[in-house]
């Protein structure tokens, strides 16, 4: 965690979400792959996701997100100074998806890049964003998940396509005064040593395209779901017990915890080790499934509307994925 330079604050002055138009339901699935309601729905707690039409784009999505997140927060986009765009699944291995978007908003006068830490981008982005603003190396930011994960996912394996969903999230990050709520703490780590339990193996300078790949079906998303279930709970529930400490704060004093979207049983074995009860807990992957870095904003912002989470509260995010990485933010909500 970052010491403060100055006695700024980073604040969440907007948010904004966006998710494409089709449903893609677990009956829908089970026409095309092995699979049915009962095992998705019991096994992981999703019945439903939102698949990007052919031509739209992670950069459309996250634009769209975008420009709801400016107009939460009252933004002009020229102020915004900083563009920070989590996802796995950019448009182009080159340019950045940040510098796709920046145009499609007119943010004039930010700078722009990605940043790859999966299911834990997000949280990844906001600490990046939050440091700019603490520096006083930007005074307005933009943090984005966007995913289009429906390109990577290979439809014939039934243990990896029924996980996953399409969608974006944003916030416009403000410095405020000492005074003001904003990010209290944040806590973050990696272990590269595990990179194998999720992975895509070509379409990199390690294994560029080749009709090899694509027949092997190289492209896809791999996973070994039963390794990353249990990193996932025990990497989740150690990295939000540093950040309420580094918070100062118990997990008694939360409003709500905004976990990462990826399985009910991961997120309510966190929730157990944290003493926290679930009705505390946002929960909204049985209508989007896991949307790797988009899963928090959608979630937050869903909260944040239905006035689960207000002025003054305190709440935690907190995400894993692909990396393996892992992530917690503790936030006091409010301007
Ligand atoms: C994927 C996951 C839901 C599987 O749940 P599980 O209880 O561990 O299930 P198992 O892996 O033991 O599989 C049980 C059986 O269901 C089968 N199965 C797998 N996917 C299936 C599907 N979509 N439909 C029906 N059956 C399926 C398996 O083949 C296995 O069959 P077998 O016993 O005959 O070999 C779970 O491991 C998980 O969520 N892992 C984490 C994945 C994740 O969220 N990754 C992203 C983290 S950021």
């Amino acid at each position: 965690m970052l010491t403060p330079l100055t006695n700024k604050t980073a604040v969440i002055s907007g948010i904004g979400t966006w998710v494409p138009e089709k449903v893609l339901t677990n009956d829908d699935l089970s026409k095309i792959v092995d699979t049915n309601d009962e095992w998705i729905t019991t096994r992981t707690g999703i019945r439903e996701r939102h698949i990007a039409a052919p031509g739209e784009s992670c950069s459309d999505m996250a634009a769209k997100a975008g420009a709801a997140a400016l107009r939460s927060a009252g933004a002009d986009p020229a102020e915004i100074d900083l563009l920070v765009v989590a996802t796995v699944t950019a448009d182009h291995c080159m340019p950045s998806t940040a510098c796709l978007v920046q145009p499609k908003l007119g943010l004039v006068n930010a700078t722009c890049f990605d940043i790859s830490a999966a299911c834990s981008g997000f949280v990844y982005a906001l600490d990046i964003a939050r440091q700019y603003i603490l520096t006083g190396a930007a005074r307005k930011a933009m943090v984005v998940g966007a995913e289009k994960m429906s390109a990577i996912l290979d439809w014939q394996d039934r243990g990896t396509c029924v996980i996953f969903g399409d969608g974006a999230g944003a916030v416009v990050l403000e410095a405020g005064d000492g005074a003001s709520r904003g990010i209290v703490s944040t806590a973050m780590g990696s272990d590269g040593s595990l990179a194998n339990l999720i992975r895509v193996e070509a379409g990199g300078s390690a294994l560029p395209a080749s009709v090899e790949t694509v027949q092997n079906r190289q492209h896809f998303i791999k996973m070994e779901v039963n390794q990353v279930f249990k990193s996932a709970v025990r990497g989740m529930a150690e990295i939000s017990e540093k950040a309420l400490a580094l918070a100062g704060i118990a997990s008694a004093d939360l409003k709500a915890v905004v976990p990462h979207q990826a399985n009910v049983r991961i997120i309510s074995a966190i929730a157990e080790k944290l003493a926290i009860p679930m009705d505390k807990v946002v929960l909204n992957l049985d209508r989007y499934g896991n949307t790797t870095a988009a899963s928090i904003p959608l979630a937050l912002e869903e909260a944040v509307r239905g006035g689960r989470i207000q002025d003054g509260d305190f709440i935690l995010l907190v995400a894993f994925g692909a990396g393996l990485t892992w992530g917690a933010t503790v936030i006091q909500w409010g301007r």
